[in-house]
């Protein structure tokens, strides 16, 4: 094996933002072995790290972060030295169908890893990391007014955000108790090229081409604060080289928007790169049940980051979001193979059949 000098296992990395962070550091760092450690569920993807599946610097392993046996070998023959985990159940509304998965992957597999990676480090922790990639729905819901910030109290409401809450209590917990090096970022809404098609954005845009109907929760009121997914994977590389060990920081890019809105201008864009008439995608949007304890707004204050560690966002969303189509109409094939098979299933489920 060549000699790197870091030893980096980066978990969900076949994920949406997973693998953007792995291209991100297999591209930029040469000098560091990326491994990606993946369970590959229906949200996992090697399709996603095609460009650098071969490069000399990165290695993919199945497997779950809950078989600590399994995550031991690992350690024990690539000697990591950073951990950086994605690897989660990441969908509110199958949280809400099935929040057991969540308990599972989430509580009992960040458990499980932090446990396996203090096992192989307690004895020389000096230069030894984990990174623990949350989220911001952990504060809760905000309204009209306020954002959060790292010392928002957690107020988790889903079983998804209940379970990523839980997760960040065990990391911190393993700092307090056992001074194992942890680092924290809560993000907001993502958004980007290879995004499961489940997710608001994803999905509004391959039912627009599809002629599909488009269905906002409730009246499309609630508000999300998105960022694109580029930016995060950037982000997320600062707080790893420069980030201050037990602190916790939160990412996003000031950008607030009403669902409704976003559907909108969805609309608006697709009519015009599909060549419609201005007005017709819109004809799709249909308001359905909305989805139980739905969060009304989610805004963060992402100033530490901004003012201790340099970080900005990059992009604009509008041009975000053009070239987040661009893609999605030029890598059909992706979305076909994603939405075969189980995806049409889980889209009966949570939609009902006339959808
Ligand atoms: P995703 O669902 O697209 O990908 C998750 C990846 O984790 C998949 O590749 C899946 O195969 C893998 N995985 C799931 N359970 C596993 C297990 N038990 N063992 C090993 N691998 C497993 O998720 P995403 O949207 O890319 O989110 C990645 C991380 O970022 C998650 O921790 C999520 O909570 C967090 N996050 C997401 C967003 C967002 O907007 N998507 C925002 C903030 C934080
Ligand atoms: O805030 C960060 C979180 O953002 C991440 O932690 C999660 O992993 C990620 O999935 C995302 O959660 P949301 O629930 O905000 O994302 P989602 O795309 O599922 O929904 C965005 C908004 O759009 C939300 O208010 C619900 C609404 N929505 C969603 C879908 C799928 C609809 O109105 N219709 C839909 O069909």
């Amino acid at each position: 094996m060549a000699v790197f000098t870091k030893k980096i296992m980066i978990t969900g990395g076949a994920g949406f933002i997973g693998s953007h962070v792995v291209r991100l550091f297999v591209k930029k760092y040469p000098q560091y072995l990326i491994v990606n450690l993946d369970a590959l569920t229906y949200a996992g993807n090697l399709a996603n790290l095609k460009d650098v599946e071969s490069a000399a610097n990165y290695k993919f392993e199945k497997g779950d972060i809950n078989d600590e046996k399994r995550i031991g070998e690992l350690f024990a023959a690539y000697q990591f030295d950073a951990v950086i985990h994605l690897a989660a159940e990441s969908h509110v509304d199958r949280s809400i169908l099935d929040p057991l998965a969540f308990v599972r992957s989430n509580v009992l597999g960040t458990a499980a890893l932090l446990n396996v990676s203090l096992r192989f480090w307690k004895d020389d922790l000096k230069d030894k990391l984990f990174y623990h990639v949350s989220t911001d729905e952990v504060y809760g819901s905000l309204g009209a007014e306020g954002f959060f910030t790292e010392d928002t109290p957690y107020d988790p409401r889903s079983p998804y955000s209940a379970s990523k809450a839980s997760s960040d209590h065990f990391v911190m917990a393993y700092y307090h108790t056992y001074g194992l090096p942890v680092i924290l970022s809560n993000c907001s809404n993502n958004y980007g090229s290879h995004h499961f098609p489940e997710k608001l954005i994803p999905l509004m845009i391959n039912n627009i081409l599809n002629n599909r109907s488009l269905p906002v929760y409730g009246k499309g009121e609630n508000v999300r604060d998105w960022l694109y997914v580029e930016d995060h994977a950037r982000a997320i590389d600062t707080i790893f080289h420069k980030g201050k060990t037990g602190d916790k920081y939160n990412i996003g890019g000031f950008n607030e928007w009403k669902n409704i809105d976003i559907v909108h201008l969805l609309c608006r864009i697709m009519d015009k790169k599909l060549n419609r008439a201005e007005g017709d995608s819109a004809k799709l949007i249909t308001y359905v049940k909305d989805r139980p304890g739905h969060d009304l707004r989610y805004a963060i204050d992402a100033t530490k980051l901004n003012k201790e560690l340099g970080w900005t966002p990059s992009l604009q969303f509008e041009e975000g979001l053009e070239k987040t189509v661009d893609w999605y109409l030029q890598n059909q094939d992706w979305v076909k193979e994603v939405t075969s098979g189980d995806y049409q299933k889980y889209y009966s489920e949570q939609y009902g059949k006339a959808h």
